[in-house]
């Protein structure tokens, strides 16, 4: 992946922007977002560990005229505790919050609104049940995501959609564990699971599910199945080649400017017939080997050029 850290450039399209999104979550969340948005549905948008703006720039893509959008991360800041700390240390010591927000502005007019600290400021910022949809993609470490869960359900609307990052992963089972109490004891309902993310609601998970199934049946692209755990109904989803959704370039990507050329290397005055298709085999490619260039680049111009006139022919 070409990364605008490594490379400085700003990022052309969302995929130059470092991080982690898979094309089916990319697709989950659109369909997520869009059935709320026909349905008339208003509320906040909230996601909480941002890194280099990957799917928070993918989200702010629905914000509408009236709703509110908000991120969180520690970005360059302290973690609240050493666990934390040697997580992101670890894995996001790239980050920056100048970076998220040069990210974001490079696809969006406006930023959204920044709370820079551990998650566990979000519930004092963001009132409760206001958000239609919660992202939850921060820490990995159990008591933070425990919170970040708990905090979901109180601002979700009744029936927002809460993403778990990472509930199955063999280096997060901290993740797993919060996510799993929250299914058994905290009474959320999952909707769906990808490879990455489990999308659940505290509301009917039912009538989603329906539509869902139908909209994944309808795709050749997509692995499905359906089972049954301790009186949940589960839909997996899995990509089966699929592409990314469409998702506008940045401000940065029209094409450079056409170079002006030198005169030598202006364009001929017309153009050469293309040559008529041959039958014979062509001639094999002229490649200079790398001894023979330095030898020739080594030795006295007079012999240089008697090599020279040689290969061309010349005397
Ligand atoms: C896996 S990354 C997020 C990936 C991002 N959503 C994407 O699409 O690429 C996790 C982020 O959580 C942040 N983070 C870690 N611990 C946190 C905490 N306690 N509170 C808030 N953010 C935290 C990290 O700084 C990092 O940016």
């Amino acid at each position: 992946m070409v990364t605008t850290q490594e490379t400085k450039r700003p990022p052309r399209r969302l995929d130059d922007v470092p991080g982690w999104f898979p094309v089916l979550d990319q697709l989950l969340f659109d369909w997520f977002l869009n059935r709320q948005e026909s349905a008339g549905m208003r509320g906040d948008l909230l996601e909480v560990g941002v890194y280099m703006g990957k799917s928070a720039i993918f989200i702010g893509r629905h914000q509408q005229p009236a709703e509110r959008y908000t991120v969180c991360d520690l970005f360059e800041g302290e973690a609240p505790d050493d666990a934390n700390r040697a997580e992101s240390t670890k894995s996001y010591s790239a980050l920056t919050r100048r970076v998220f927000e040069d990210n974001y502005r490079s696809f969006h007019d406006e930023l959204p609104r920044v709370l820079q600290g551990p998650s566990s400021v979000v519930p004092a910022e963001v009132e409760p049940r206001s958000c239609r949809f919660v992202h939850i993609d921060a820490s990995h470490l159990y008591e933070h995501v425990h919170g970040d869960i708990g905090a979901a359900r109180d601002l979700l609307l009744p029936d927002g959609i809460v993403v778990l990052d990472d509930f199955r992963s063999e280096h997060t089972p901290g993740v797993s564990i919060a996510t799993w109490e929250a299914v058994l004891n905290r009474s959320l309902r999952p909707i769906c699971l990808s490879t990455q993310k489990l999308y659940g609601t505290w509301g009917d998970p039912e009538p989603v599910q329906e539509e869902l199934l139908a909209m994944a049946r309808d795709r050749s692209d997509c692995h499905l199945s359906v089972q049954e755990a301790a009186g949940h109904r589960i839909v997996r989803l899995k990509s089966k080649g699929m592409q990314a959704p469409e998702f506008p370039p940045s401000r940065h990507a029209e094409a450079p400017p056409e170079p002006t050329p030198t005169p030598q290397e202006a364009p001929a005055p017309a153009p050469a017939p293309a040559p008529a298709p041959s039958t014979t085999r062509p001639a094999p490619r002229r490649t200079t080997s790398r001894a023979r260039r330095v030898a020739v680049d080594l030795l006295p111009p007079v012999v240089t050029r008697a090599i020279r006139n040689a290969r061309t022919g010349r005397s």
